[in-house]
């Protein structure tokens, strides 16, 4: 599950030299199937046991090993801009002697010069014999490591290559993965919590083949949704009939009506943290629905509409210390209506649209909203609505947690 939030982390692999290196191919497979992006860089010795080719290939990516790329031209691997780039180092296999340099600063290798420049969190997968790995001089190294932030992924236990049985082999790449992603999820803001949202439109039937419905897309839903996640949040998105896919590691529940996207929506907010209402719920459904399809007929045909219940209204009604977000669109008084419906369905924030603006609200790919408070209104830019979801979830973040 949390290897969702993988997708779009930038790796950075360190290899080097031990018989586990040929399971760092298998290690970068696992990442570029969880949507990462990985960039190998291979200690000398690592060459004895595994060749750039196969690396780079999986990994789509040049390998580096040496410091100076082009000795002629006076061009070097810049450790300092791939230490920046990374969102995580791991270093997998890591052999004794990298551990021993990484403790004691050494930097005759670029993995170890990238090491030292790294500011992310870094992963060492120690691999080794198991008399090398039980040697105090080794494990005095790894606790040193591990007490200045860096993170050990435990070597397992098993047959060893020297034919010995006992601790020392580098964890199966899967285990480092999951562990990273584990690590990944419990640090992330939004870890233990539960985020509820609503998506996309609702349709209200008329007969078996007509409905009302609108023009909602849910990608604003949906985007909010997935950053949900990458924040490490527990989500349940309810959504209306999309064409979109949901993201990776919600829970979804379908909806049709503006009924039954109450009906799913309510008892999940009672152990959420945070709710978002981004649907584009009917705020009017038909009296009568017809068994049959209605024939047309001269005469013309009436629908009698009533109204829907409001979701947003109805859980500003039973909340208590959650975080409420409502979506309001606005034709004109825009900031006046916001905070007149901030105050009336009982939420925290609302998240303002203007059909006014260009770009902006349904179908589009883009979106420009206001974060409307009591005392606090911020507008952001026109920007793609992944980052109107990314800005959301930090403004929460920082205003409400
Ligand atoms: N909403 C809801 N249930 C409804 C109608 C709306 O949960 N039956 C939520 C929407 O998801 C959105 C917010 O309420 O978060 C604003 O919806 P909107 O229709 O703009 O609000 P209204 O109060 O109906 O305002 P208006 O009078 O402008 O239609």
């Amino acid at each position: 599950m949390s290897r969702n939030l993988l997708a779009g982390k930038r790796v950075l692999l360190g290899v080097t030299g031990s018989i586990a290196a040929y399971k760092s191919a298998f290690l970068i497979r696992e990442f570029v199937k969880s949507g990462a992006e990985v960039q190998v860089v291979c200690t000398p010795a690592a060459l004895d046991f595994v060749t750039p080719l196969t690396l780079s290939t999986l990994s789509k990516r040049p390998v580096l090993v040496e410091l100076i790329k082009d000795s002629e031209h006076g061009v070097w691997n810049n450790h300092v801009e791939l230490g920046l780039w990374a969102d995580f180092v791991v270093i997998a296999p890591a052999s004794a002697n990298t551990l021993a340099k990484m403790r004691s600063g050494e930097a005759n290798n670029l993995l170890l010069t990238t090491f030292l420049s790294a500011r992310c969190p870094v992963y060492f997968a120690p691999a080794m014999d198991l008399d090398m790995h039980a040697h105090p001089a080794n494990q005095d190294n790894i606790a040193e490591l591990i007490s200045r932030g860096q993170i050990e992924i435990p070597s397992e236990s098993g047959e060893l290559a020297s034919g010995l049985v006992g601790t020392g082999r580098m964890a199966e790449p899967e285990t480092i993965v999951d562990f990273i992603a584990d690590d990944l999820k419990a640090k992330s803001p939004l870890h233990g919590r539960k985020v509820l949202i609503t998506a996309g439109p609702t349709r209200e039937p008329i007969d078996p083949v007509r409905y009302i419905g609108n023009r909602s897309s849910g990608k604003m839903g949906y985007a909010i949704a997935e950053a949900a996640v990458i924040a490490g949040a527990d989500v349940v998105l309810v959504s209306g009939p999309v064409s979109i896919d949901p993201p990776a590691g919600v829970k979804l529940k379908q909806v049709e009506t503006a009924e039954e996207m109450y009906q799913a929506a309510f008892p999940e907010f009672e152990d959420a943290d945070i709710a978002i209402l981004a649907a584009a719920v009917a705020d009017f459904t038909p009296s009568k629905v017809y068994d049959e399809k209605v024939k047309k007929s001269d005469a013309g045909m009436d629908v009698e509409l009533q109204k829907t219940k409001d979701i947003l209204m109805s859980l500003g009604e039973v909340k208590k210390d959650q975080i409420l977000v409502g979506f309001a669109l606005e034709s004109e008084n825009e900031l006046e209506n916001a905070k007149g419906k901030l105050a009336r369905k009982n939420c925290d924030l609302i998240v303002l649209n203007s059909i006014r603006n260009e770009g902006a609200g349904f179908g589009f790919d883009t979106n420009q909203v206001t974060f409307v408070e009591h005392n606090n209104t911020t507008p952001l830019e026109l920007m793609s609505k992944r980052e109107v979801a990314s800005a959301l979830i930090d403004y929460i973040l920082k205003n409400f947690l």
